[in-house]
């Protein structure tokens, strides 16, 4: 493995968000200039503010310096209050240079490479603002009706409420009559002592495995089975050597097999939830969130730990019968390494990795779609609609995923950080068998 693998992870993902692509605008086609009677812009800018804005989030993804729509005329900021005006004359005078275009390229009439994202809603509010945009006597104050909600009708639970939701939420149960005294003088003290809570700790586990769903291997020796066992001679420690199989040191038959389930379950327990015992870890000690992406060590218990070829605790199977010991229980979890392997969190997790696994057919498409999705807020079928007949239109273009506007739409996206993730896999030894197969 080499170390650069991982950075370049990170850094594609940044990549990815920024990456260019041709384009036939000159220089020249660029923003005109905008018109300058601020007393009229003003009230355009108020409908721009309030009907548009926040639906530019569907396109700055790709209409920023240096996204996929980079090169034309239509360049944004990221969408904070400090680029407000600034977005606001750049679609002004778009809309004042090219009219409906805006709308033709979004309602289907005009090919677009971000798809046709506008609902019917849509095309009538840029109607609308187009027609404000053009029309420089109308105000447009006094034409759309805002209907505020006073802030004098919101109300906020009472602390107790709050409370008892959020102990019905963490721990299943209603707060003693003590702790709703406590809440209702001291909420966050009250709150805080929830967040300690193993109960707390077990929830966000539950949660984060809806979505990655890597318990699917904390069964039977399913999370070890996913181990390479050139990667990992020792990932089933316990059952010896082929000359030694009686590693577990017992004569009688059914107590061997008793021992080698029970240690069998500990060490693939200690396997399968490392990603979400990474969670919880980060979580507990109060570190960035970030660090679930970038950990440079693994969640491992004594059991486990062994699997990895490192020792926790100096634990041996001797200790095995301790467990009571909480030193060397199997919800024991340390931050541990790898000699010599640069870890990155959930990217490069044995469990998380084959949850969405490279495939002849996908080639780490899955992985880099699932990436984003989860931690990139970028839903990659959700970018475009896929062709129903890929080869209409399509004939005679040579590599499409680089070519066909129809596919870039989503490939240009999703297959740097999928370039990325390839070969992400522990020792070299295991590369040449990932480069054979891929
Ligand atoms: C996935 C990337 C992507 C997204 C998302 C996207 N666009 Fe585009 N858009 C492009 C690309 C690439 C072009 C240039 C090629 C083309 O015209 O299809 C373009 C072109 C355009 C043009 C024509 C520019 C010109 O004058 O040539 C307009 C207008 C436009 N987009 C508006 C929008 C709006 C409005 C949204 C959000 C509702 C949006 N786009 C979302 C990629 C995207
Ligand atoms: C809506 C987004 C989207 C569009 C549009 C799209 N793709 Fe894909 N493509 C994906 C995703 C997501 C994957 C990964 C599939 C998975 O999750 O297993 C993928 C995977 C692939 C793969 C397998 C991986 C590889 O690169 O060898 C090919 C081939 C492919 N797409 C070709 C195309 C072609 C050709 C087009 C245009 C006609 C196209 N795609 C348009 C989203 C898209």
């Amino acid at each position: 493995m080499k170390n650069g693998y991982i950075g370049l992870i990170i850094t594609s993902v940044m990549i990815a968000l920024f990456s260019g692509c041709g384009s036939d605008f000159e220089d020249s086609d660029r923003r005109t200039s905008v018109q300058s009677d601020e007393g009229t812009v003003a009230c355009v800018e108020n409908y721009y503010k309030q009907a548009i804005e926040f639906d530019l989030s569907k396109c700055v993804s790709c209409h920023t310096a240096g996204g996929q729509a980079g090169s034309t005329p239509l360049v944004l900021l990221d969408l904070t209050e400090a680029n407000s005006h600034d977005n606001f004359l750049t679609l002004h005078s778009y809309i004042k240079a090219t009219g409906t275009r805006i709308i033709q390229k979004n309602d289907g009439t005009l090919s677009h490479a971000g798809g046709s994202l506008f609902t019917s809603t849509d095309v009538g509010i840029y109607t609308t603002f187009i027609n404000y945009a053009n029309d420089s006597t109308t105000c447009v104050d006094s034409s759309i009706s805002v209907v505020e909600i006073p802030l004098s009708s919101v109300s906020v639970v009472s602390p107790e409420a709050m409370a008892r939701n959020a102990s019905l939420v963490i721990l299943g149960e209603t707060p003693t009559a003590t702790e709703l005294t406590n809440a209702s003088s001291n909420l966050d003290a009250y709150l805080d002592t929830l967040l300690k809570e193993d109960d707390f700790y077990d929830w966000l586990k539950l949660r984060f495995n809806d979505v990655f769903l890597t318990d699917r291997y904390n069964r039977s020796s399913d999370g070890i089975n996913l181990m390479d066992s050139n990667e990992f001679p020792q990932r089933r420690w316990y059952y010896g050597s082929r000359n030694n199989r009686n590693m577990l040191g017992e004569t009688n038959t059914s107590a061997r097999d008793k021992k080698y389930r029970r240690v069998n379950s500990k060490t693939n327990y200690g396997v399968a939830r490392a990603p979400l015992e990474l969670i919880a870890h980060v979580v507990r000690e109060e570190k960035p969130f970030g660090e679930i992406l970038t950990a440079d060590y693994i969640m491992m218990n004594p059991y486990s730990s062994r699997t990895y070829g490192v020792e926790l605790n100096g634990f041996t199977l001797q200790d095995e019968d301790d467990d009571e010991l909480d030193k060397f229980s199997k919800d024991n979890f340390k931050e541990l390494k790898i000699p010599g392997v640069p870890h990155a969190g959930l990217l490069t997790d044995i469990m998380f990795l084959n949850r969405f696994p490279t495939t002849a057919t996908n080639r780490n498409r899955h992985r880099s779609a699932k990436v984003q999705l989860f931690f990139l807020d970028t839903d990659i079928l959700g970018l475009a609609d896929r062709p129903i007949n890929a080869s209409e239109g399509d004939a005679g273009i040579h590599n499409p995923t680089s070519n066909n506007a129809d596919c870039t739409v989503c490939h240009f996206v999703m297959d740097p950080i999928a370039g990325a993730m390839q070969k992400v896999f522990l020792h070299e030894q295991h590369e040449q068998s990932i480069l054979k197969e891929l």
